[in-house]
């Protein structure tokens, strides 16, 4: 609620500071290598699969297991004692788990079905996080007292599981997740570490967990900086206990997050101006104010909101680890990576159906494949592999679905665009999959690709 002249002075300073950032543009190199690479795949593919399966997930296990690779090594040439685990929310293809598992990872599971998932996928490292478990959820996890540790979301859940564990006369495993942010909406996740001293003296009062560690997660990192700052209060924390509270700390989990390397790609309604003036337009329609209008997504940029690499991430926050944390105790540091792993390692496939003119075109899928509205705001280069060409044409390539937010992007790349073609929209393997929804049209298959 805006109430004061000065509040309002300080939103307008805020917009206009959002106004003069410059997003920086995504270099036309990087572009361009990006596209040249999967038209070559893109060659392979149209060998492998024709035109028949689309529209069609295309999944590459080889990628899975270069990504899980460089992650481990990243991290184990910098720190003495590692855990890996796979967040399976992020992409919850059976294979996807399955060919992690053999790179020596454990699973991050978030629910009882995940948790029954990994299970059955012959996972013995599993770590079991997320706010507002059940009992039954509990239950699975106790009765699997062997394969799971539970990351404890707060002090009431350390009760219930107590009480679930107690139940079948089992100990369990287990750690406790901090909160990162005490304000807005991630502070749902964990407790204040504030009362990490008080959670670990209740602990024991509880006769069946074994509360060995601590958790914290934060997203869509595209540096260590915010990791870092965390981790250093962590430090803080961890010095304010005595050494036998010290002392039960076997393991820090400091989850996922790590962005791939190649940055976010953006369509200007993507960028925080882009959204600002999307929502002022939003606004002064429903007002039915003149003289405003929406970004166009006419002849635009893409923009880059870049990242870092992943040696970068292993050397900054172990560095922090050492200094922060592994001065006061020796431990084991676990991950808990999703994106990174599996977002190079899909492709969604798919055959135009329809084209009205020669700028818009219908696909056969739709984007309740992926199960968001990302192409609004994410740039995804649309190739054209029936006919490749390094070439950017702009035309709005939309799915079949009865809406008109099922957009696929703006563009393809391409020498023309026909029916029958098959576009390719590389890199779509995180939080995708996971989330597609069973909305009007099929789910897509999932084709493996060697
Ligand atoms: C607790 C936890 N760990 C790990 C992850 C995986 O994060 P990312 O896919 O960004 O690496 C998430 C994602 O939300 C999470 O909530």
């Amino acid at each position: 609620m805006v109430d004061s002249s000065e509040d309002k002075q300080k939103i307008l300073q805020q917009i206009q500071a959002i106004l003069n950032q410059n997003t920086p543009l995504l270099p036309d190199s990087t572009l361009h290598d990006f596209v040249e690479a999967n038209f070559r795949k893109g060659r392979q593919i149209l060998h492998t699969i024709g035109g028949h399966l689309t529209p069609c997930y295309l999944f590459e296990p080889g990628i899975v297991i270069a990504r899980a690779k460089t992650f481990k090594r990243a991290f184990q040439q910098n720190l003495p004692d590692t855990g890996f685990y796979f967040a399976m929310k992020s992409n919850n293809f059976l294979d996807v788990s399955k060919t992690i598992l053999g790179c020596g990872f454990g699973l991050d599971v978030s629910s009882g079905a995940e948790l029954e998932t990994a299970l059955e996928l012959g996972a013995d490292d599993i770590v079991f996080s997320g706010p507002g478990k059940t009992a039954q959820e509990l239950d699975i996890a106790v009765v699997n007292h062997k394969k799971v540790v539970v990351l404890m979301d707060s002090l009431s859940e350390m009760k219930r599981l107590e009480k679930r564990a107690a139940r079948i006369g089992k100990n369990i495993r287990a750690g406790v997740r901090l909160t990162t942010e005490p304000h807005g909406l991630w502070r749902k996740f964990g407790i204040l570490k504030e009362d990490l001293q008080s959670f670990i003296n209740e602990s024991k009062r509880y006769g069946h967990i074994r509360l060995q560690g601590i958790q914290f997660h934060s997203s869509w990192n595209m540096g260590p900086e915010r990791q870092i700052a965390f981790i250093k209060e962590l430090g803080q924390t961890l010095a304010s206990l005595t050494p036998e509270e010290r002392e039960i700390i076997k393991f820090i989990d400091i989850g996922g997050g790590y962005w791939p390397e190649q940055g976010e790609w953006l369509q200007p309604g993507g960028t925080p101006q882009g959204v600002l003036r999307n929502a002022v337009f939003s606004a002064s329609s429903a007002l039915s104010l003149d003289g405003l209008s929406s970004s166009s997504s006419a002849a635009y940029p893409h923009y880059l909101n870049a990242s870092t690499s992943i040696e970068t991430f292993a050397r900054e926050l172990s560095s922090a680890i050492c200094e922060h944390i592994q001065s006061l105790i020796s431990c084991k540091i676990c991950f808990e990576p999703g994106r990174l792993i599996c977002n190079d390692s899909m492709h969604i496939i798919l055959k135009v159906m329809d084209k009205k003119y020669d700028d818009l075109v219908i696909t056969d899928g739709g984007t309740n494949a992926v199960g968001w509205e990302r192409f609004e705001t994410d740039y995804c280069p649309i190739l054209n592999i029936s006919r490749p060409a390094m070439t950017e044409r702009e035309c709005l390539i939309t799915g079949s679905l009865c809406t008109p937010h099922d957009l696929w992007g703006y563009s393809y790349w391409g020498k023309e665009i026909h029916e029958g073609d098959l576009l390719m929209i590389p890199e779509q393997g995180a939080y995708t999959y996971s989330l597609r929804q069973n909305f009007i049209k099929a789910l897509p298959q999932v084709i493996s690709f060697p």
